[in-house]
């Protein structure tokens, strides 16, 4: 999960990491009230999950409460990076000296973490790295040993934080990493770090990305961050109903079991599709081994309710749960959610008891449901009914 940026500040905060929280607003007459409580000119900030909103007009600075008023309208219902702004943050504006970068990432192709840190921050780092390569410095930190104070020390000499400010990153560093590790996140960035007047060093923005793995067990109390109307209903949906669901933008939908089985029908459904007007998968849906009527009938709630849909690819393989059990899953399906199914369903079933499943199947001989024995003719049948 990723967090918006006064997500993130509350995470730093409880870490001891230098930061203002400021007020987060979801209309412009709060955000005209948080200013005034504020007072002193402030900063009108987008809460989207994306970088780059100084650039795209997101990050605003008002003098007064009725210009936080005016930016918070403007700003509120924009589109950066085409995301709807439903949600200013107003902050002090503490205009910086200097900016810096500094991020905490996993890196998983090396299987350590990684501390990217330059003091040429402010803009995005991608673009120094290309301009600037030098300035871009890079420590790998062994997950085992962690960042304690002289690690800390190591990275701060590197990126060559400037005497003023050092001590104070040194700390900071640490803080940071208390973050990244403590909060099970896979990154941890500010950008900017800033200078501040009088020396002072604050974390000015901040992205955190959590490790969803972690959630549920470890961290309960990220489920705080979730933002329900944020999400797409049907990935909350499906969140809620337990299923392993992604949705894409295609009128194919599609349930398998097992990912590797589920990947395959993408592509399968894709290419078979480039005969069909272009259509596409609609979604990503692993059901699992153990598919019984409750699950699959769950799974099929889901996708029918995607109006983008308009058929569904059962493609499944019969392993430990047998194919009699799917089509008998299948056929509990159709029955519990009734005149709800009501686009065509192409059913694939290989594997354990093949001959079984596709027999119910048949004797079943539901109006929607069309039997195909190979993966490739039902993603041609699929492609062809969704290309209405
Ligand atoms: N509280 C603040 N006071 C003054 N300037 C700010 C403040 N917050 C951000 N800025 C300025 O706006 C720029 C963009 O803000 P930032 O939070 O980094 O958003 P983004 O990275 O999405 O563009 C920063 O680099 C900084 O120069
Ligand atoms: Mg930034």
């Amino acid at each position: 999960m990723d967090l918006m940026e006064y997500q993130a500040k509350e995470l730093f905060a409880k870490h001891g990491v230098t930061t203002t929280l400021g007020v987060v607003v979801e209309t412009a007459e709060e955000a005209r009230a948080a200013a005034e409580q504020l007072g002193g000119v402030t900063v009108v900030k987008a809460q989207v999950k994306a970088g780059g909103r100084g650039k795209a007009g997101g990050v605003k600075l008002a003098k007064t409460a009725d210009e936080a008023f005016e930016h918070a309208s403007n700003i509120l219902g924009m589109e950066i990076k085409g995301l709807t702004v439903n949600r200013v943050l107003i902050t002090p504006a503490t205009p910086p000296e200097e900016e810096y970068y500094f991020s905490f990432l996993l890196d998983r192709s090396n299987r350590q973490y990684l501390c990217i840190a330059s003091v040429e921050g402010g803009v995005e780092i991608e673009e120094v790295a290309k301009t600037n390569p030098d300035a871009v410095k890079k420590v790998a930190i062994d997950p085992g040993a962690g960042v304690d104070a002289a690690k800390a020390r190591e990275i701060a000499t590197e990126a060559a934080f400037p005497e003023p400010v050092f001590e104070q990153a040194v700390t900071m560093i640490e803080q940071l990493f208390k973050v990244f590790v403590e909060e099970d996140a896979t990154l941890v960035e500010v950008n900017p770090l800033a200078r501040l007047e009088g020396d002072k060093l604050e974390a000015l923005d901040g992205k955190v990305s959590l490790d969803d793995n972690a959630s549920e067990v470890r961290h309960p109390d990220h489920e705080q961050f979730v933002i329900r109307e944020e999400a797409d209903p049907l990935e909350a949906k499906a969140k809620d109903l337990g299923l392993n669901y992604v949705k894409l933008d295609g009128q194919v939908g599609i349930i398998g079991n097992g990912a590797g089985l589920v990947m395959s029908t993408l592509d399968v459904v894709a290419y078979a599709g480039e005969d069909h007007g272009g259509v596409k998968p609609a979604n990503f849906l692993d059901i699992g081994g153990g598919a019984n009527a409750e699950v699959m009938a769950n799974g099929l709630d889901v996708i029918l309710n995607d109006e983008q849909v308009k058929s569904v690819f059962v493609n499944v393989f019969g392993g430990i749960t047998a194919c009699d059990e799917v089509a008998k899953g299948i056929v509990g399906a159709l029955e519990l959610l009734g005149d709800a199914a009501s686009k065509p369903l192409v059913v694939r079933l290989d594997g354990n008891n093949v001959d079984l499943g596709r027999q119910i199947l048949a004797e079943a001989n539901h109006p929607l449901v069309t039997l195909v024995d190979t993966m490739d003719g039902a993603a041609d049948k699929a492609a062809e009914l969704a290309n209405v």
